[in-house]
């Protein structure tokens, strides 16, 4: 364990077998991610596209260029012989965070860009599409490894897409929810959201608590596992866990409204010093998108469903909450472990991401990839939180056992809740 210096991000490798068409796969899942991206403005008017509510929110336009950009620059144009860069001067718009790879726009300010227009973002994604469509191609004359690092791209490159695919529908719920006709993302009774709450109703599996007698035990992506992961979420490493219980459900909307109705956002008692601080001065008194008995949601406003699970929470108020239920957030081992054991873990998956107890460090001997896509993911594991499962608005290909997903503890408008430990 921890001893490795082999590539961290490595998917199934599609040089071999090409005869059996996994390339055809490829060009399959490039065509459906890259089209599902676009299908989620199509609901939205021209005006909505350069809608950015908050500095940490992106406008969808914008979500659409940085995902294309991160192709042509991390693929096409070192890797795809005749590429060429037609608009030099979008890197600077479209870069997030790549330091590496040259200066860029304010991130505050990406709500100004109304040029260029969604027309031409719309047709460099088709220009870029063309090109990784060549360079997948173009996989089997390149030799083995070389093929091998360039599939490992395309993933991350796929991967990354759906990462903003989950940033763009929060992003608009925040920009959304700042407008006083609370208008829909999704407009009548049969959208995501709708859906989502029909799943998420009371489940008699997720009523309790399971033991765990803790050890020594192992958790992060095995190495021999050809599944796709992100560096972070390696090497495998072992972790030593008391004995612990861990809730078998998500907590709900109605027992945070009795943490709430307790006196829960007056109580510095329950907080941590900064949690108090922070809450005080934006004056929190529920979680972000509650309306009277209402929630602010992709759906507009709707019914608050008393039994789903309380969602749009910062670390802060998870923390606080299971401090007054006598409890603690788990730690993301014990989220990792109980989630892989044979029963699974009910609503772990597809309903909100859940805060844990642990900070976002890097595992024991990690190390970040090299060069520019090195910055993915290393360079953040500071100040953060971890949130461990995924949630609805997540691409339902996307999330997993690792998945290491992490936000500074004051954040709230990712679809983020909690689920209680104890021990
Ligand atoms: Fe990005």
């Amino acid at each position: 364990m921890g001893s490795s210096a082999e590539p961290r991000l490595r998917p199934t490798p599609l040089h071999e077998g090409l005869h059996e068409g996994p390339h055809e796969q490829l060009h399959q899942r490039l065509q459906r991610v890259r089209e599902r991206t676009e299908a989620l403005i199509a609901g939205l008017e021209p005006e909505d596209l350069c809608l950015q509510g908050m500095a940490d929110a992106s406008p969808p336009k914008w979500h659409l260029g940085h995902t294309t950009w991160f192709f042509e620059a991390f693929l096409l144009e070192p890797h795809l012989p005749g590429w060429r860069v037609e608009e030099p001067r979008w890197a600077y718009l479209f870069n997030s965070y790549y330091d590496a790879v040259g200066e860029r726009h304010p991130r505050p300010q990406r709500g100004l860009l109304t040029r260029p227009p969604i027309a031409a973002v719309l047709a460099w994604r088709r220009r870029v599409d063309a090109g990784l469509r060549a360079l997948v191609d173009d996989l089997p004359r390149r030799s083995p490894a070389e093929a091998d690092a360039l599939s490992a791209l395309l993933e991350l490159g796929l991967q990354h897409e759906q990462q903003h695919q989950e940033l763009l529908l929060m992003d608009l719920l925040d920009g959304f929810s700042r407008n006083p006709l609370e208008p829909a993302v999704n407009p009548g009774p049969q959208g995501a959201e709708a859906e989502w709450t029909l799943r998420s109703g009371d489940d008699p599996a997720a009523r309790g608590w399971r033991s765990h007698p803790g050890g020594l035990v192992a958790i992060g992506h095995e190495d021999r596992d050809p599944g796709f992961h992100f560096d972070n979420e390696t090497p495998r490493h072992r972790v030593w866990l008391e004995p612990f219980e861990l809730a078998q459900g998500l907590v709900s909307n109605a027992e945070y409204g009795d943490f709430i109705a307790d006196g829960g956002y007056r109580r510095p008692e329950l907080w941590m010093s900064e949690g108090w601080a922070v809450a005080s001065a934006r004056r929190w008194q529920a979680p972000r998108y509650w309306r009277g008995d209402g929630e602010f949601t992709l759906d507009g406003l709707r019914p608050r469903q008393p039994g789903a699970p309380v969602r749009h929470l910062s670390w802060f108020e998870a923390d606080a909450y299971a401090r007054w239920a006598g409890a603690r957030l788990p730690s993301e081992a014990e989220w990792e472990l109980a989630a892989s054991g044979p029963d699974g873990l009910p609503m772990a998956f597809g309903l909100v991401w859940q805060w844990t107890a642990s900070p976002y460090r890097p595992y024991p001997g990690f190390r970040a990839a090299p060069g520019a896509v090195g910055e993915y993911n290393g360079k953040f594991m500071t100040s953060q939180f971890v949130l461990r499962g995924s949630c609805f608005l997540t691409p339902s290909d996307h999330g997993r056992l690792t998945y290491r997903n992490f936000f500074p503890p004051a954040s709230r408008w990712m679809a983020a809740g909690l689920r209680l430990a104890r021990g």
